[in-house]
């Protein structure tokens, strides 16, 4: 039946109330893991979501069991460590329409990203999926991503709602986070795309947030993001976050996906009719839905017209737009014309280009640097200079590639973290390339005194040889076109215009949370507070190998008449800041303008300065142009959490216009008048001095516990606790059969496929709670086998428990092929 539009609020209350309970319950589930439920009998439609987020893996319907690898063919852009880097929001909507295209050629109603978490620790496995450090440039490129998509009438989903800042654990770790940090620096960026974009849907994260899963926060889930964003989409849990579904439902969770095949929704049905659950919470949850699906129906076309050749050619815009380039001493590059090239390293035939895990592209096309050189009328000659299925540096293909690189004008190594170093799924444990590439870079930069790194991965990494070579092209992960942006920034036909989005730190020990990431078996505790990223490096005076904001240009870029709408303000009415940037080079080019915000007088702790504007601006040589940037009052605030709002304290503030958080090319003060004296003032001097100088490498629990105003919770589990529900193997370790059931697991990965999700499928083989088993197999492994492996565990009765897992055994044989056709 043709779907209408959208319904009126009144039209869903019809509906809602044409329901049954069963019905209603049913609804508040997936149908399987990609679809929502169809209710045939009021016309209501099934539609389909995807994930995401720099692509589109949409389960290839031709393929028997599709898991993680099967998906259809899709345009694979650069990801969001890249695209941030463009600090380009026109770009980012582009890129956003292109996939909303794409999802309708596929039929795809709901695409789920972006993902804004900031990037607390380079180390995080997912840094690759995110944006940046920094709340503000994560929340505006995700608007303008959203925007994009949501054009072409295709639904969004923001995630991971919130403070899932890391991989290890990331099922049932609690994040211990101050209200000042959560609110300045891990909620924003989901703030600012709610209020400049509003996604379909947000997906509400696995882990808990102090102590309370995401999925059944009603403080993150409704009080914040609904009652004070005006967020008007439905929730949906990540893939098996539901932890207890009647609390989620209360709290506004409103999608379960995948579909527990009918396991919650009983409990949902049950909670009601013993009055546990009020019917207008599920009301509430039905209604948003339906609108949403409502809606994402009726932008379903047959036959959308559809030009991959096109969006290929915009993968190699964004990449083009978004590359960083770090370093040009003696402008190494761009190649001289006619220069002999020695092209080092298999990654520039075979290319690092996306992430792994959840969203992992089938790509339509992949270029390669060395074919995109050669095209542009290189003269190449190559070297492989190590495999990369291995780390280990080898003798001979050093040598080759030292040979090579002796023989040419310039070198160009390309090198980076290989696809075992990073993804979904667990964390890194350092910051280091494969000794194999380490090494060849350090041999062949000895051997060419013109050696440049043409460098790939999600991340930063050290890097030894930095002294050693001249120039350092930061590619990110860049796409499938990436390679062709990589060439032609190489050969000067693109000028690179990237800025990094996050800092560079000397050593993953500099790092701010390096002493609590990625924490314990129950905690992670974000003892740092707000000073993550540059906001740490600056505070507590320590250097870093790149700041934020930093890249390079082949032409230069200056600054000139800082103005500001005037020298007073009162905080409400706010501030307009103008000045000129101009192209003082014989190149056109695009520099990216940020516009900082520093406290000079304040009672509570605050950063050194707070990036609050950005603009990237386009010139021809000698071209000038004018930027204006419009403050408003929360460009000033501080989340004050005795009022608990958002305040700004009277005084004297700093207005800094910078090519980066380092390179700060113009300042003017302002004197703001706010709030009167009569506003408390959260004051730690004397309880968390270490706040205040930015020491906070390793704060004292008694100081994070002044700044928590409560004790800190259980960091361990207690010795002999019982294994339940949520927990999961690697709790369960200490056990007599689950330390022999881990050890098992740990062999069995070990022997299978050492595919781009490997490493993954190991930590959710250990880490994935029990409660999951029974919920995310659409209800193979019953709760009943649930109950027999928690027997088996804790040891009361194994005999019992293993024939309580047995007995469910034929019932999973029957129905596992009917399951995997669903994945
Ligand atoms: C990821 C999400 C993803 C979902 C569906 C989850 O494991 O965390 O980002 O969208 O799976 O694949």
């Amino acid at each position: 039946m043709p779907v209408k539009k959208t319904f009126t609020a009144d039209e869903i209350g019809d509906i809602v109330a044409e329901m049954t309970l069963e019905e209603k319950a049913a609804f508040c589930d997936g149908e399987d893991f990609w679809h929502t439920k169809a209710v045939a009998r009021l016309g209501i439609p099934s539609v389909m979501m995807c994930d995401g987020p720099h692509g589109l893996r949409k389960r290839d319907p031709a393929l028997k069991s599709a898991g993680l690898l099967g998906s259809v063919p899709a345009v694979c852009f650069p990801t969001a460590v890249t695209t941030a880097c463009s600090w380009d929001r026109a770009l980012l909507y582009e890129m956003g329409q292109a996939l909303g295209d794409e999802c309708k050629k596929e039929k795809v109603s709901i695409l789920l990203g972006p993902g804004v978490n900031i990037k607390r620790s380079p180390l995080c496995g997912r840094n690759f999926e995110y944006f940046s450090e920094d709340p503000l440039l994560a929340g505006e490129m995700a608007a303008a991503f959203i925007n994009g998509v949501q054009s072409r009438g295709v639904g969004t989903s923001l995630k991971h709602y919130a403070a899932n800042n890391q991989e290890t654990r990331r099922m049932t770790v609690s994040a211990v986070v101050d209200e000042r940090a959560l609110r300045e620096i891990y909620l924003p960026a989901f703030e600012t795309a709610v209020k400049k974009a509003q996604p379909k849907t947000v997906m509400c994260a696995y882990n808990r947030l102090n102590g309370e899963y995401c999925a059944e926060n009603e403080l993150l889930l409704t009080r914040i993001l609904r009652d004070e964003w005006g967020f008007e989409g439905l929730v949906v849990s990540d893939w098996g976050a539901v932890n207890d579904r009647v609390k989620g439902i209360a709290a506004g969770n409103d999608l379960e996906m995948p579909s527990s095949k009918g396991v919650n929704a009983a409990k949902i049905l049950k909670a009601v009719r013993e009055g546990r659950l009020s019917e207008e919470a599920l009301d509430k949850c039905v209604g948003l839905i339906l609108a949403v699906v409502a809606q994402a129906a009726a932008q379903i076309e047959n036959g959308y017209p559809f030009d991959p050749d096109k969006q290929h050619r915009l993968a190699a815009k964004v990449a083009a737009g978004s590359l960083v380039l770090m370093k040009n001493d003696d402008g190494v590059l761009p190649l001289k014309k006619g220069a002999k090239v020695a092209v080092i390293g298999e990654m520039a035939r075979f290319p690092r280009y996306q992430g792994a895990g959840s969203s992992l592209i089938n790509p339509t096309r992949m270029e390669n640097a060395l074919d995109c050189l050669r095209a542009l009328g290189v003269n190449t000659v190559y070297s492989p200079g190590y495999s990369r299925k291995s780390p280990t540096p080898s003798a001979e293909l050093i040598s080759k590639a030292v040979e090579a690189a002796r023989a040419s004008d310039t070198a160009l190594v390309f090198a980076g973290l290989t696809e075992d170093y990073e993804s979904e799924g667990f964390d890194r444990t350092h910051m280091d390339l494969p000794a194999s590439h380490n090494k060849l870079i350090e041999a062949v930069s000895r051997a060419n005194r013109n050696t440049v790194v043409v460098l790939a991965g999600g991340s930063p990494v050290s890097m030894p040889w930095l002294g050693n070579v001249k120039g350092l092209l930061n590619t990110y992960l860049a796409g499938q076109a990436g390679a062709k942006a990589a060439a032609d920034i190489l050969t000067g036909a693109v000028n690179p215009s990237g800025k990094l989005a996050e800092t560079y730190p000397c050593c993953e020990k500099c790092t701010p949370g390096a002493r609590h990431f990625p924490g314990n078996p129950m905690t992670v505790e974000y003892r740092e507070s707000i000073y993550v990223g540059y906001r740490y490096y600056e505070k507590a005076k320590r250097p870093v190998a790149f700041p934020f904001g930093f890249g390079l240009s082949y032409t230069s870029f200056a600054y000139s008449g800082l103005r500001l709408s005037s020298k007073k303000i009162k905080a409400e009415d706010g501030l307009t800041v103008s000045l000129r940037v101009k192209n003082t080079g014989a190149r056109a080019g695009a520099e990216i303008v940020q516009l900082y915000v520093a406290d000079k007088e304040s009672t509570v702790f605050r950063p050194e300065k707070e990036l609050k504007g950005f603009e990237k601006v386009a010139l021809e040589p000698g071209e000038e142009k004018e930027v204006t940037f419009k403050l408003d009052q929360r460009a000033f605030a501080f989340y004050n959490t005795l009022t608990k709002d958002w305040c700004v304290e009277s005084g004297l503030f700093e207005i800094l216009a910078g090519a980066s958080s380092a390179d700060i090319r113009l300042r003017a003060e302002v004197e703001v008048a706010a709030q009167g004296p009569e506003t408390p003032m959260p004051d730690l001097r004397e309880k968390a001095p270490r706040y205040y100088t930015g020491d906070v490498l390793d704060v004292e629990p008694e100081q994070f516990e002044a700044l928590l105003g409560y004790p800190l919770p259980p960091a361990f589990r207690e010795a002999g606790q019982p294994v339940e529900l949520t927990d999961n193997f690697e709790n369960a370790q200490e056990t007599k059969w689950g330390g022999r059931l881990c050890d098992f697991i740990t062999f069995v990965m070990r022997l299978a496929d050492k595919g781009p999700n490997s490493g993954m499928m190991a930590a959710v083989a250990l880490q994935t709670p029990f409660r999951n088993f029974v919920t995310m197999s659409g209800g193979l492994f019953t709760e009943k086998m649930a109950g027999g492996l928690l027997m088996i565990l804790n040891g009361d009765h194994p005999c019992k428990g293993l024939g309580k897992i047995v007995s469910g055994v034929p019932h999973m044989v029957k129905n596992l092929n009917r399951f995997l056709k669903t994945i």
